[in-house]
């Protein structure tokens, strides 16, 4: 895959209940760092999608009475009209049902067959539904007369049954190699270390087959046996690219995948299983995995049972999606868990966009309306304050590129919203409402100068808040086509005077 082309992934989700604020920071920090790099001018392909098979599915479905296939149709739908209402860029949205998708899973099982990594033997040991995974006896713990998972703390349930292994532990040498070689495949560095000691305690063989239930994708040749559902699961990076056709156009831009966003709770599937059967298929691992952390509300996380499940959908309706989507990406700091709370959701929405960006924005506006018939010349002659603002600017942006390629995107927010701020406090600074009619060039050099700032910041703000930046870009008669990362590299982004058109309040605030 060229070096222009970024092959970018969410988790698929389980439709096994309705979405919640983990699915939607997953979905939306992924968007943001799709629509980052296709600003950045990069072919970018973006996919998100459900994960339809297994027990888990099975069960939901038992449970609300619906044959399996009529459960995911309904539940897929709702998922994807939230990647709708969560405004996600996603290029295409797979279903794992999907025969395209099918297609590729059989590929990856006869590929394995064919390589002698799978054997087929008896599985005896804990699983469980809800994490469709197996644990370890070290790994399970008894509390209230319960087995549970240490890792996840979901309940676990014995099983025995006929199965088809993975190799697993013939990869181990290989994978830490695979790390070593590397190290940047998993980010961030602390997750890193996690996989890469649990791969050295030792792999034990895994069962990716299941023979007590019936919904999943058959294994070739032996319909007893259906597929492992994370087998099936993470093959969805391949199938979307319509592998098993590797001359498809799709596959040969896009694969290696350039990253796959997930959650910290899945990181030992994509760091460990997924390059493991890749490097047995002999397809190329993907470029890297990035963990992040989960939300949790008021401090805990998010469950059914303690009642603080926070509806993406009714913030969506009460505050706004841009309001939402800003708010997630600055509350998680890179890799960590972040705590959500209405109240400071509140608090972020008046301090950062209704004070700062959207005060900005309209005090600048309003002002060249007012005074400037709204049309502001060019000009390149810069007083010693507008140099500094600008140097500050400079050193604030030089690596924004770098940030957002390690995915720090906590650290490029708060340098974006910091520009904001020094721009603002130059237009108090600068006083432009006390020039009018004694020194109108300088009057119009300030509002060049802060309108140029407010048209790097939108851009910039663009792939986390794009409807509002939108709106401002537009309302700058910035066309489409510069509406791009440029002016990093010193490209005009006005290239003549500026018209500007009436601009809406952008954020209301929250009394
Ligand atoms: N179906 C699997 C993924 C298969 S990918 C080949 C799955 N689905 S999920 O719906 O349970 O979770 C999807 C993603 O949402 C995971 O990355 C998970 O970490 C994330 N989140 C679920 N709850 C979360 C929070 N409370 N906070 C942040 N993200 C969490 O796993």
């Amino acid at each position: 895959m060229s070096q222009s082309n970024f092959y970018i992934t969410t988790p698929i989700y389980y439709p096994s209940g309705q979405p919640h604020m983990g699915h939607a920071y997953s979905s939306i920090l992924t968007d943001v760092f799709a629509r980052f790099q296709r600003n950045n001018n990069l072919k970018v392909f973006f996919l998100t999608g459900t994960d339809e098979h297994g027990l888990k599915i099975q069960k939901a479905a038992e449970q609300n009475k619906l044959d399996p296939l009529e459960h995911c149709n309904k539940l897929s739908k709702v998922f994807k009209e939230l990647a709708s209402k969560l405004n996600l860029s996603n290029d295409d949205f797979i279903r794992t049902t999907e025969s395209r998708h099918h297609k590729a899973v059989n590929e990856i099982w006869n590929r394995l067959i064919k390589s002698g990594d799978i054997y087929l033997s008896k599985y005896k040991g804990w699983y469980s539904v809800s994490d469709e995974a197996y644990y370890n006896e070290d790994e399970v713990v008894e509390k209230d007369g319960k087995k549970i998972s240490t890792f996840s703390g979901s309940s676990v349930e014995w099983v025995e049954e006929e199965s088809f292994f993975f190799k697993l532990s013939a990869w181990q040498e290989k994978l830490l190699n695979f790390y070593k070689e590397n190290d940047q495949f998993i980010l961030p560095t602390s997750r890193k270390n996690e996989v890469i000691n649990f791969v050295k305690s030792g792999l034990k063989d895994l069962s990716v087959s299941r023979t007590s239930f019936t919904w999943g994708i058959k294994v070739p040749n032996n319909d007893k046996h259906v597929v492992y559902v994370w087998l099936d699961a993470l093959t969805n990076y391949l199938s979307a690219l319509n592998f098993p056709d590797t001359s498809d156009v799709l596959y040969k831009n896009f694969w290696p995948a350039t990253l796959h966003v997930i959650g910290k709770d899945i990181l030992r599937f994509h760091a460990i299983y997924w390059p493991a059967f890749l490097l047995a298929a002999n397809i190329k691992p993907p470029n890297r995995v990035f963990g992040h952390g989960w939300i949790l509300s008021n401090e805990e996380k998010m469950s059914k049972s303690k009642g603080n499940i926070l509806n993406p959908l009714e913030i969506i309706d009460k505050y706004g999606i841009d309001q939402l989507r800003y708010y997630l990406m600055k509350e998680v700091s890179h890799g960590s868990d972040g705590s959500i709370s209405l109240k400071n959701l509140e608090n972020c929405i008046n301090s950062d966009l209704a004070n700062n960006y959207g005060n900005l924005c309209q005090r600048v506006f309003s002002f060249v309306k007012n005074n400037c018939n709204n049309n502001v010349k060019k000009t390149n002659s810069y007083s010693k304050n507008d140099k500094k603002l600008i140097d500050e600017t400079s050193n604030l942006t030089k690596d924004l590129r770098k940030l957002m390629d390690n995915q720090n995107l906590n650290h490029y927010m708060k340098n974006v919203i910091s520009i904001s701020f020094l721009t603002n406090k130059y237009i108090n600074d600068e006083e432009p409402w006390k020039l009018k009619n004694i020194n109108n060039e300088k009057m119009n050099n300030i509002l060049y100068l802060s309108l140029l700032q407010i048209a790097k910041i939108s851009i910039l703000l663009n792939p986390i808040i794009p409807n509002s930046t939108l709106k401002v870009l537009d309302s700058l008669n910035i066309q489409k086509e510069s509406q791009n990362l440029d002016f990093l590299d010193g490209k005009n982004i006005f290239k003549e005077e500026i018209k500007i058109k009436p601009l809406d309040i952008l954020f209301k605030k929250i009394n």
